[in-house]
């Protein structure tokens, strides 16, 4: 009767027992998941993006085809309103007009390499991937889920015709200090704007419209916004002129 009572009382003290024990679990392996979840990224990882934004060719040799880093178009380290800055990763996965489907913030960055960087796509698990979206999303973390930037993209420009004649003479009196007469530019100093180290005809910079509008917020970079609509337009017109390599029909998919 007495060893009934303590069996009946014991089992009573299991329940809550387990309940407890099931509780502290759940404390212990949730925790250290929440914690990753909300840890911010390291720094390490996003110094180390920013390093290949801004040295691209040298520190993802094996994925660039020309002399660009990522920061000689999204300018300052794609801090620079209307330079295409990059505090964009809050606006993906994003359906995109030119590609014609939706693209995560991966599949944007590999359109870059494989087209603007005349390069190769780069994995989507590999460590300069992996650091370049730490580094967009560093940049992001004060941008609110689906909210656009301001300065996002490029200015916009009137729709005019470039005349790559006129555009030639402006090249010549304007750009040509900086980016050579031959437009290959000087390497580590200034960017190549055409020739076999520059980006390719797959490019978004190839685009006339979208090169003057780059060109007539941010260029000549002695005095930004010194050119007419009508000026950027025909410079853009002149340098689409020149020879530049072609996205290899292999990568058109990104
Ligand atoms: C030759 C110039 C050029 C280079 C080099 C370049 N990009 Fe871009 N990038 C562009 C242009 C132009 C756009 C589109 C801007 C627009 O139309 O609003 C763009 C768009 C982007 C976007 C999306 C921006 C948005 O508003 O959604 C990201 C992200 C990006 N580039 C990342 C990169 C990275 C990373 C690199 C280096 C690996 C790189 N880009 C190299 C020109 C360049
Ligand atoms: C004082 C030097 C200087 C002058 C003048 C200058 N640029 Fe640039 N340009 C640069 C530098 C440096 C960059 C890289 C971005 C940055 O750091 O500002 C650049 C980037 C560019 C880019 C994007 C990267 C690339 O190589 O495609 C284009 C396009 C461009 N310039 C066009 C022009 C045009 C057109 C003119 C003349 C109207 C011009 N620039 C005048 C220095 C110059």
């Amino acid at each position: 009767m007495l060893a009934a009572q303590f069996t009946k009382k014991r089992t009573w003290l299991v329940i809550p027992g387990i309940a407890l024990a099931c509780f502290f679990l759940a404390g212990t392996l949730g925790r250290p998941l929440h914690a990753a979840q909300a840890a911010p990224i390291s720094k390490k990882l996003i110094k180390q993006g920013q390093n290949i934004f801004e040295h691209t060719p040298d520190k993802a040799s094996q994925y660039v085809g020309s002399t660009l880093s990522c920061s000689d178009c999204h300018i300052n380290g794609g801090t620079t309103e209307f330079a295409a800055p990059v505090n964009v990763a809050q606006l993906y996965p994003l359906q995109s007009k030119s590609a014609g489907r939706t693209l995560t913030l991966v599949d944007r960055i590999q359109r870059c390499f494989v087209r603007s960087e005349n390069g190769k796509p780069v994995p989507a698990d590999s460590p300069v991937m992996t650091a370049l979206v730490a580094y967009i999303t560093h940049l992001s973390q004060n941008e609110a889920k689906g909210q656009v930037p301001k300065g996002r993209g490029l200015v916009p420009v009137p729709e005019l015709t470039g005349n790559p004649s006129r555009g030639a003479s402006i090249y010549q009196a304007q750009c040509s200090m900086c980016h050579e007469a031959n437009g290959e530019g000087i390497p580590g100093s200034f960017p190549p704007l055409w020739g076999p180290h520059s980006f390719n005809d797959g490019a978004g910079m190839y685009q006339i419209p979208k090169m003057a509008a780059f060109v007539l917020h941010n260029m000549p970079q002695s005095s930004p916004g010194s050119l007419t609509a009508q000026q950027a337009i025909d410079v853009a017109a002149y340098v689409h002129s020149q020879p530049r390599p072609k996205l290899d029909p292999a990568n058109s998919k990104y």
